[in-house]
This record gives C-alpha cells, sequence and structure tokens, in this order.
C-alpha cells in the first residue's frame, strides 16, 4: 500500500473512531430476580454480550461497559470478551453512569446505549451511524413508535421537531399520551458529551441524573440535535421477565423461519428453541419442544423427535435422536440411532450406524460403528470397538472407592450379556463373550467365554406343605 493510500486508510478509520457506553449497572428492580438484568439470557445468551457483539459488528473500536450492581458475576462474563469495565459506585441515574466512564478521553463518535436492549443488531447500529453522519448532527437521539409506551421516556416535537425527552413518572397525562418513545440509543460527538455531561442536574422525581436531559443542554448550546427513528428492534427494552421472554421468542421463531427458508422441516415453528449460532441442514425435521444449544451442527436428514435437547453437539447425516434424548458435547456419527430417552455426556462419540436405545447413559466414551446398547446401561470411560453387543443393564464400573475413574476398553464384535458389570480398569479383547450376570474383575482375552457369577442350585421340595403363597391365596378364597 502507498504512503497516501495508507495515510486515507488511517484518516477514514480515525474519522470513524466509535467507542461504545453500555449501561449495566442498574439493579433491574423490576425483574425481581437475584441475577443481575444484563445477565438474564436471551435466547441462551446472556443479553449484555448481545449489546456487546453489536457495538462491535457496528464498528465500535473501544467497548466499555458501566457496571454496578452484581458487577462480579458480570465481569466474570464480558471480561472474555475484550470489553473495559467502569464501576458506578452508586446507581444515580444514566448519566451518572456514563461519568463514571472516565470520558474525558474520549475521542470520534460515541454510541451509548441501555445494555437491556438486547435485539439490537450490528446492521440497526450501522444504520444509525450512517443517519447520524448525513444529517450532520452533534447528537442524535433513536426513537421508536410504540404501541403501549409504558413507562418509557417520551419524545417532545415542536413542529416536528426533536426539542426534549420527558420520563413518564415525570410527565402530565398529555405528554403520557404520545407513543413516541426514547430507545435509550445516542450517537454523538465526543465533545458535546464531555461538555454537556457535567451539566446534568438531579432534580426530577426520582433525583436522579437523566442521561435524556443532553437533548434539551444540547439544544441551549446550539448543537445540532436530532430524532432518528430506529426499528422494532432496538426499541425493545427488557425490564420485566415478561420482556425477556418476548425477546426470546422473537429470536428463536426467527431463528425457525430461517432454518425452514433453508429446507428444515419444523413442525411447529413457535415451540422449537435453536439458538442463533446452530447449523442445521436442509431436509433435517424438527419436531416440537427440541431444544438446539451452542455449537451444534445437525447434518442432512436427520430426525430430532419431540423433547430432544442438545447442546455443543456435532450430530451427522440421517441420525434419529427419538423422543426425550438429552445430549451435550457429542459427537454422532451418520446413520446412528438414539434414545427414546437416552443420555450422551461430554465427550462421548458414537461412531456410524451406532444404536442406543432407551435409558442408556454414555460418558467419556467412544462407541464403535455399529455396535448397540438397547437398554438400561451405563457406559463411562470406555473405548467398545465395532459390530459390540451390550446387553441390557449392563455397566461399566468406572468409579471406585478410591475416588478414581478407570477405563473400560472392548475390542470389535464383543457379546456383553446383560447385566454384566466391568470393573474397570479392564480389556475384552476382540470376539470375546461375556455371560449375563457376570461381575468382570479381570481382563478376557480375544474370542474367550468368561462367566462370573453365582453358580445355581436348586432345592426340590423347598417350601414346607400349607405354606407360601398358594397357601395365602387358598386361606382368602376360602
Ligand atoms: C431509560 C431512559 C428512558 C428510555 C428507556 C429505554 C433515562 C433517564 N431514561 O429508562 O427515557 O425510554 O431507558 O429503555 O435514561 N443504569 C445504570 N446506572 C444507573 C441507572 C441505570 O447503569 O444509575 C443502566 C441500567 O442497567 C440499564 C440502563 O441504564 O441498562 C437503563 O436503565 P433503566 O433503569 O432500565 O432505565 P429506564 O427506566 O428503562
Ligand atoms: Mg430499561
Amino acid at each position: 500500500m502507498s504512503d497516501t493510500a495508507l495515510q486515507e486508510k488511517v484518516q477514514k478509520t480515525s474519522s470513524h473512531q466509535i467507542t461504545a457506553l453500555i449501561l449495566a449497572a442498574g439493579k433491574g428492580t423490576r425483574m425481581k430476580s437475584p441475577l443481575p438484568k444484563v445477565l438474564h439470557p436471551v435466547a441462551g445468551q446472556p443479553m449484555i454480550l448481545r449489546s456487546i457483539q453489536a457495538a462491535r459488528g457496528a464498528g465500535a473500536t473501544e467497548v466499555r461497559l458501566i457496571v454496578g450492581h452484581g458487577q462480579g458475576l458480570v465481569r466474570n462474563v464480558v471480561e472474555s470478551a475484550g470489553v473495559i469495565c467502569f464501576e458506578q459506585k452508586e446507581q444515580l441515574g444514566t448519566a451518572h453512569a456514563v461519568k463514571s466512564a472516565d470520558i474525558d478521553n474520549l475521542e470520534g463518535e460515541i454510541l451509548i446505549m441501555n445494555g437491556d436492549h438486547p435485539l439490537v443488531e450490528a446492521t440497526d447500529l450501522k444504520n444509525l451511524f450512517d443517519n447520524f453522519r448525513e444529517l450532520k448532527a452533534d447528537l442524535a437521539v433513536v426513537t421508536a413508535i410504540v404501541k403501549n409506551p409504558g413507562e418509557l421516556g417520551r419524545i417532545i416535537r415542536q413542529k416536528g421537531t426533536l426539542r426534549a425527552i420527558v420520563e413518564a413518572r415525570d410527565a402530565s397525562s398529555d405528554t403520557l399520551s404520545i407513543n413516541e418513545i426514547n430507545t435509550g440509543f445516542y450517537i454523538m460527538k465526543a465533545a458535546v458529551l464531555k461538555n454537556l455531561l457535567p451539566e446534568i442536574k438531579n432534580n426530577n422525581t426520582k433525583g436522579e441524573y437523566y442521561l435524556t436531559d443532553l437533548v434539551t443542554l444540547a439544544q441551549e448550546n446550539e448543537y445540532k440535535v436530532e430524532a432518528i427513528q430506529g426499528n422494532a428492534r432496538i426499541a425493545h427494552g427488557v425490564n420485566t421477565q415478561s420482556e425477556l421472554s418476548k425477546a426470546s421468542k422473537y429470536l428463536f421463531k426467527r431463528k425457525a423461519e430461517k432454518l425452514m427458508e433453508e429446507g428444515v422441516l419444523i413442525l411447529d415453528a413457535d415451540s422449537v428453541y435453536i439458538e442463533e449460532s446452530v447449523k442445521v441442514a436442509a431436509g433435517c425435521v424438527i419436531y416440537p419442544n427440541v431444544f438446539l444449544r451452542g455449537r451444534t451442527e445437525i447434518g442432512a436428514f436427520t430426525v430430532l423427535e419431540p423433547q430432544v435437547f442438545i447442546s455443543d453437539c456435532v450430530i451427522g447425516k440421517s441420525v434419529q435422536i427419538k423422543q426425550g434424548s438429552y445430549l451435550e458435547k457429542s459427537e454422532v456419527h451418520d446413520s446412528c440411532s438414539v434414545g427414546p430417552y437416552a443420555r450422551l455426556r461430554p465427550e462421548t462419540i458414537l461412531k456410524e450406524e451406532a444404536h442406543i436405545g432407551n435409558f442408556v447413559e454414555l460418558k467419556k466414551t467412544t462407541f464403535g460403528k455399529k455396535s448397540k446398547a438397547g437398554h438400561l446401561a451405563y457406559i463411562g470411560d470406555a473405548e467398545i470397538g465395532d459390530d459390540c453387543n451390550i446387553g441390557c443393564g449392563a455397566i461399566t464400573v468406572n468409579y471406585t472407592a478410591d475416588k478414581k475413574k478407570y477405563k473400560t476398553k472392548v475390542g470389535n464384535r464383543v457379546f456383553v450379556g446383560s447385566d454384566v458389570q466391568l470393573i474397570a480398569p479392564i480389556e475384552i479383547g476382540d470376539d470375546a463373550i461375556l455371560g449375563a450376570g457376570s461381575v468382570i474383575t479381570k481382563s478376557v482375552p480375544a474370542k474367550a467365554l468368561a462367566v462370573a457369577r453365582g453358580k445355581q442350585f436348586v432345592k426340590e421340595n423347598y417350601v414346607p406343605k400349607g405354606s407360601g403363597f398358594q397357601a395365602d391365596i387358598d386361606k382368602k378364597e376360602s
């Protein structure tokens, strides 16, 4: 790149230097929940992470988060996302929150957003910046027209021009009838914020420092102030559990619609809970009440029956996951069948055409091609070869009194009879047969038969005449 081109690029970037300030210190009293409001999950993700992603996606070079209530928890969640946290010691209002963010060193454009509007997306914010620049504004407030403005700040216009924002609790009944509201998103030049923030007073019903007072102050100081209308996504604030649930519902429904457009058959788009990060290939069928979370990927023609829960799993093609199965951090290769009511715990790998039936639990186990565990088994810390049969009630005894975990290794084509217990550490060779009910404590070589159970004895005429169950029944009937 030539020097001039490089300089131009730097200038272009620096002229659009954006700092995002996200307000997240409030208690969220109306949520009535012990969890800080901004950590409540929206479609599976703490809502504050969605705001951070949107700000970054819109070009914010730096994201500053104002934290206070429950800040330890909030910092834990956001710090890995590379944001800088500033503490607001007392929650004295939205303007006071911004003051806590060490604003004296800010340059360029500032995006201020409430941390409780989780549906906002990078594209929404980019559009706002485009508008802000086209209007050559010094300060822009993002507004929206809503049906039920409730407790939101009302936008006061005179002859169409923005004049002030009045909080609902400070508003007259005339003002309350206005349905254009303040979304809590603002874009401004750093100089406006630095000059005017110290001027904000707390002479209102709540005795708080309201950021919304910037509008009137900016006009008094002859800055160019504009109202930009945002969309319904931006406007959706979360102050209550009901608003939180609506936000999740919106995202789940949108994801379902997108997948249907891409060729996924969803029986009821209102009752599937698929996070945005999940990939589902065309040709899959998804029944109601299915949860797909995190980094899950589902291959083509796979069927997910009702009440299936899958988190961070890679599922291959033509797999059948039957009703009520619970899968976490596992891999299921092509043409397997799982469930009904099966559980795959982390680090399980099912190779092609394996079959896991009802009430079978696997953990940290590689389960070979075409192998089967049809019913009621526990297999943990194990390697099971190809073409094995694991009988009903079989258990790998992986955890012993010394509180350590031990491995079970089973070769190919092994027949593990019903109710066999494999006391790990143990190895079973290829083609071996383990007799039903055996407690196998020593390794078994290839092709061997191992039986380890008490011998049956039969004592004839053991029950004396006139006693036992039949005698009881005879008595009742006589
Ligand atoms: C605020 C706006 C209102 C707007 C609405 C949109 C003010 C005075 N009012 O009202 O005009 O219609 O958002 O949702 O700004 N916060 C702090 N520290 C504080 C107080 C709040 O960090 O001292 C944070 C909260 O965590 C939250 C955000 O600021 O993320 C907004 O606070 P909230 O109490 O929800 O304000 P609203 O009453 O919704
Ligand atoms: Mg709010």
